[in-house]
């Protein structure tokens, strides 16, 4: 039964990088702790405000937003933060190595139903010691130093990676700690499972409607092999299905948005969910290109995102 505080020590991470791991996770279990309480604690709902992308939020949204913000600034590893629910970056006082990048609370319109949630986080190492500003953050994918994701789900669950591999931690709530579960997770190659909201299929690009049409065909239609569906409604929940039992997951850009630049936010949506799949083995991109090679231009921008099984990703890019 390995810790993840003793985990962290063996992951070849600096001290400050497993600092800056540990307090995003220590948060995290306290978001859990939040949502254990839901309506109990008056903290479901709206909020009430629209934050930078015109998205309503929700009072948890905002909360747990909150909490990552001021324990992350509070770090002496930390230089700044960027958030979906803050419109600019929020420089520290200090000035720590560290960037990091946070969706504080995916899959917000799961929370009035009690489904799953989740936070998903971006870590990048800044040189110097100036203080901080936007372009900092505009660093390709592929130079995170670590990235994961904690699913608030019938267990609360932390996945990361820090470049070596994908690890599994479950959250011992009696200890109030989290406890590797499994090491090295890999994701199969090849799958008959995929995630996408079908009731946006007649704004996709052809491509997608035909590529989707094939999996719906089954074994009587082209690709010869039954496919099942599957739709959390938070990314999070996707994505770690995926990591434990394979599949494909798509939000692709569609039609109804004249930038057809997709849903998702490539960096603290996109980038760090593509590091986690790369590591395990499996791809992922826009319909185009590498997710960890975009050249981000803001912090807050939108990308299309196919991810999962490496040979179901090549296939659905082939259309
Ligand atoms: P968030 O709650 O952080 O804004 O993200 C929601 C995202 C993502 O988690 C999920 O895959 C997708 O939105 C769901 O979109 P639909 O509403 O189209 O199902
Ligand atoms: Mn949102
Ligand atoms: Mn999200
Ligand atoms: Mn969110």
């Amino acid at each position: 039964m390995q810790s993840l505080a003793q985990f962290l020590e063996s992951d070849s991470s600096s001290a400050s990088l497993q600092e800056v791991l540990f307090v995003t996770t220590q948060t995290c279990i306290e978001i859990s702790s939040a949502l254990k309480k839901g309506s109990l604690a008056g903290i479901l709902g709206m909020a009430g405000n629209e934050n930078v992308q015109g998205e309503e939020q929700k009072k948890l949204d905002v909360i747990s937003n909150n909490m990552l913000k001021s324990a992350l600034l509070a770090s002496p590893a930390v230089r700044a933060i960027a958030s979906e629910e803050e419109d600019d970056i929020v420089p520290a006082t200090t000035t720590g190595e560290y960037l990091i990048a946070f969706d504080p609370l995916d899959g917000s319109s799961n929370i009035d139903i009690n489904s799953m949630v989740g936070t998903i986080f971006s870590i990048y190492q800044q040189v110097g010691s100036q203080p901080a500003t936007e372009a900092d953050f505009l660093k390709p994918g592929k130079e995170q130093v670590a990235a994961g994701y904690v699913l608030y789900g019938p267990s609360t669950m932390l996945v990361y990676s820090t470049g070596n591999g994908v690890h599994m931690f479950t959250l011992d709530v009696e200890k109030g700690e989290f406890i590797l579960t499994r090491e090295n997770v890999q994701v199969e190659t090849e799958t008959q499972e995929f995630a996408i909201n079908m009731s946006n299929q007649r704004f996709w690009a052809d491509a997608m409607q035909h590529y989707v049409n094939d999996l719906v065909a089954g074994k009587e239609g082209s690709r010869g092999k039954n496919f099942n569906m599957r739709w959390v409604a938070a990314m999070v929940g996707d994505v770690h299905r995926i990591l434990c039992r394979g599949g494909i997951f798509i939000y692709p850009w569609d039609n109804k948005d004249p930038n057809k630049a997709g849903k998702l936010r490539l960096m603290y949506e996109a980038n760090p969910m593509a590091m986690l799949l790369e590591q395990a083995g499996g791809k992922a991109f826009t319909h185009t290109d590498r997710i960890l090679d975009i050249q981000p231009e803001g912090i807050h921008q939108r990308v299309a995102v196919v991810l999962g099984a490496a040979n179901e990703v090549d296939k659905c890019l082939s259309y």
